[in-house]
């Protein structure tokens, strides 16, 4: 068991380094082990045997020429949902925060910096790829979301990246919405991505604390990224959420970690040692998610079961 630990920690760790060094990014074409050779500054043995690791563990093919296998190549290229650089920086922060964890008694700090690397992580890129996953596998499933989206704005509550907003924002020509973002450094990352995609006119990013969000009666649907929101803001969360739909609006609030099976239960519990660590609450399942919504004052639509897990989409009362 410690071998296999030892094994992915040295794949992570020789990956991340090679990305560093621009390795990724230049076999994204097929290249000669001299070619690499020369790119690389390396000795040709070293090279051969680096190759031959990516090799074994499926980064990289490698017969007359080495080069990225389909798989690695699509997480370098500029439309991968998420990225290799995000989940790479994201592996770099949980492998540092379980660390913290077992070494301070306090709550894991999250700096600024790191909540960018958290918010890329997660909500990924408004790409074509990204656009394709939610036509094919989830707005079928939730057909209320699209309806409300032709009739009414959209409210993003805790955005991020604007990953869900901007790919709708993408699908739907029609689309008009807010999002609302606490941290100014990911907003910065936010507003970028908002003018690369050139749905600025659509979209309009608020930089604040969600709970003091103050419109009133507007909205035909909201998206609350809940397993960001510690215990103590969510009761005014949801409550700023309940004022800003109109009456019938409904809200769609994803469960993202359900119970996990025996095979799960190894990263499951060390996702749950670091967000609870961060303050926030951990594997809420459906139920328990319309219980919070109900308390103040939602009505439950109905639980949807989707590909990307299971949606609760509770309404304001009419
Ligand atoms: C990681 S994002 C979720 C990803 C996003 N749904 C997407 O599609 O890209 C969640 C965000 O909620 C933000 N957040 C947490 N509490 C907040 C609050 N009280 N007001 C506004 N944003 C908040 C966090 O800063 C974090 O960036």
């Amino acid at each position: 068991m410690v071998k296999a630990w030892v094994d992915g920690a040295q794949v992570l760790s020789l990956v991340t380094a090679l990305r560093d060094k621009g390795w990724t990014t230049y076999l994204t074409e097929p290249r000669t082990l001299e070619a690499l050779t020369d790119f690389s500054g390396l000795p040709p043995q070293r090279v051969a045997d680096l190759v031959g690791a990516l090799e074994a563990n499926g980064v990289v093919t490698y017969g007359d020429t080495v080069q990225l296998t389909d798989a690695f190549a699509a997480l370098v290229a500029d439309d991968a949902y998420i990225s290799l650089d995000d989940a790479l920086d994201q592996a770099e922060l949980l492998t540092r925060m379980v660390r913290t964890a077992a070494e301070e008694p306090g709550a894991l700090p999250l700096s600024d910096a790191d909540a960018l690397v958290t918010a890329r992580a997660t909500g990924g890129k408004g790409t074509p790829i990204t656009a394709a996953l939610y036509d094919k596998l989830f707005l079928p499933q939730i057909p209320e979301l699209a309806e409300l989206i032709h009739t009414d704005r959209f409210l993003d509550v805790g955005c991020g990246v604007a990953g869900a907003t901007t790919t709708l924002a993408g699908l739907f020509p029609d689309l008009r919405g807010t999002a609302i973002e606490l941290i100014p450094t990911v907003a910065a990352e936010t507003q970028r991505r908002i003018d690369v995609l050139g749905v600025g006119d659509r979209v309009d990013l608020k930089v604040m604390d969600a709970r003091d969000f103050d419109e009133k009666d507007v909205y035909g649907s909201a998206f609350w990224a809940q397993p960001f929101f510690p215990a103590s803001t969510r009761q005014a969360t949801l409550e700023m959420i309940l004022r800003a739909l109109r009456p019938g609006g409904i809200l769609f609030v994803q469960e993202m970690e359900p119970l996990p099976d025996d095979a799960g239960r190894p990263s499951y519990t060390l996702r749950r040692l670091v967000a609870q660590g961060w303050g926030v609450p951990f594997g809420r399942t459906a139920e328990e998610l319309t219980a919070e919504a109900v308390e103040v004052g939602f009505e439950l639509v109905r639980i949807a079961q989707t590909d990307f897990g299971r949606m609760v989409l509770v309404r304001r009362p009419l």
